[in-house]
């Protein structure tokens, strides 16, 4: 099209109100959450960008969908669907509905892990890193140097070390890396994409060490399209001929249908081995349902065979990558330290330079989050030593490499003008920085903390 401006590629259909909290009910409901964004309730924000996971808008033939779901408890004509799409999707031939991404993760890790065992991947993300750690295995994040740097601008800052994941299983012993896992995109490194280069070397590896290799696939779809726009070779291709391409090089995934299913639960573990599947399908059947079910009703399974189909069309992908970079290039343009380039959900600030004087176990990206929300009712999410800090046997904590927070971009349900709101908050907020205190922790929990967690100002 020869217009610069890329529309949202639908119109709206149906929409819910906003509820505005004045700025005291906003100081109040922060300090009844003990300061932890994730105690708000829904309604006490404005613009809520915690998370892009199962926020996102259903189109109308998602709903029409759900109109026709098969409610069978075995052997639904939904699931039959659901496993057809991702199967022509991924090649994969064992697909096994889960209620979500973690309940995948679970399943996957409990099968195959053992105590002691360790799990490349790129960057865990916090469930996952959680429950490989909840099967007293150690999860290891082997990005690029790139990856760790917010300011470098290379284009698959979530690509894997290679070297470094060579060295990892010389070091302890093919035996205990059972899988090796790669994010996409790298939510946890900033939303950055993986390059299929980069994925063909990591199946290299694991073929040398005959070693599984599972994606962690919550936003193939918009890795596919950073590909396309930024690996040589794929410019002409289409991204479901890039993500097809992504699955095939992988023994497995893991994925969250919340986030490129475009729906608001769901998720599926899929593999090639039957052995491997069938033992994962008796853990299911414990824990989830039975495997034409898995923990979720016959109309999601219809809703997210059908997302997977919407999310991969290139003009929502344009849209939705372009989205993203609007409200990136909106607060860096104003001089505001985020991570380069950005990602595809989502944009993170970098709090560690934005905030310096905060000491990391003073927790500079909460206090960041914290006062987002004072100010214009925005609510992101830590991304840093809450999240990921490790408490010391002597009482310390060793801080997380990066201090961001996350402002997570749902699918197809903020306007152009509610970014430009959020830029605005973003700013007012960065003019006035140096006043900004940190926090303590009063209360946490011993895993996932950070969803928990109570704080007091410093
Ligand atoms: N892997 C990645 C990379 C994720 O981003 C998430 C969820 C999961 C696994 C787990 O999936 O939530 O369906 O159980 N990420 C959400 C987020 C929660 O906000 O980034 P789930």
């Amino acid at each position: 099209m020869p217009y610069r401006t890329i529309i949202e590629p639908f119109r709206i259909h149906s929409v819910q109100a906003i509820d505005f909290p004045t700025r005291e009910g906003r100081e109040a409901a922060l300090e009844r959450a003990g300061y932890n964004l994730f105690g708000l309730h829904g309604d006490e924000v404005i613009i809520d960008l915690l998370t892009d996971s199962g926020t996102g808008a259903m189109s109308a033939e998602q709903w029409a969908g759900m109109m026709v779901g098969d409610e069978s408890y075995a052997g639904s004509r939904s699931y039959f669907r659901f496993r057809d799409v991702i199967e022509d999707l991924t090649g994969l031939a064992e697909i096994i509905p889960t209620h979500q991404g973690r309940a995948a993760e679970k399943i996957l890790f409990a099968t195959v892990l053992s105590a002691g065992d360790v799990v490349p991947n790129n960057t865990h993300f916090d469930t996952t890193r959680a429950n490989v750690e909840y099967q007293q295995a150690e999860a290891r994040d082997l990005v690029i140097p790139e990856g760790r740097d917010p300011a470098s601008e290379h284009p698959f800052k979530g690509n894997m070390d290679i070297a470094a994941l060579v060295d990892t299983i010389e070091e302890v012993g093919r035996a205990r890396v059972p899988l090796v896992m790669v994010t996409v995109t790298n939510n946890s490194g900033g939303g950055q994409p993986v390059s299929l280069a980069n994925l063909r070397a990591v199946r290299e590896v694991c073929d040398r060490y005959e070693i599984k290799f599972f994606l962690d696939a919550c936003r193939f779809a918009e890795n596919a399209w950073f590909i396309k726009q930024r690996e040589d070779g794929y410019a002409d291709k289409t991204p479901r001929q890039i993500a097809r391409e992504m699955f095939s090089l992988v023994d497995g995934c893991t994925m969250s249908a919340k986030k490129d299913g475009l729906s608001n639960i769901g998720g599926f573990l899929a593999m090639n081995d039957p052995a491997l599947a069938q033992q994962c399908r008796n853990l299911l059947i414990l824990t989830e349902g039975f495997p034409t079910y898995g923990g979720l009703a016959g109309y999601d399974l219809e809703a997210i065979a059908q997302g997977l189909v919407e999310v991969l069309q290139e003009e929502y992908l344009e849209y939705r990558i372009r989205s993203t970079a609007y409200l990136a290039d909106k607060v860096s343009n104003a001089g505001v330290p985020i991570v380069r380039p950005p990602g595809g959900h989502a944009v993170y600030l970098d709090a560690k330079s934005f905030l310096a004087h905060i000491p990391p176990h003073e927790y500079p990206a909460q206090a960041l989050a914290v006062e987002l929300y004072r100010e214009g009712g925005v609510r992101g999410v830590e991304i840093g030593s809450v999240m990921f800090g490790t408490p010391q046997p002597d009482g310390t904590e060793r801080p997380a490499e990066m201090e961001l927070v996350r402002l997570a971009v749902p699918r197809r349900t903020y306007t152009q003008s509610h970014i430009d709101y959020v830029g605005e908050v973003v700013i007012a907020v960065a003019e006035r920085a140096d006043g900004l205190g940190g926090y303590r922790i009063t209360e946490q929990a011993p895993w996932l903390r950070h969803f928990t967690a109570r704080f007091e100002p410093v």
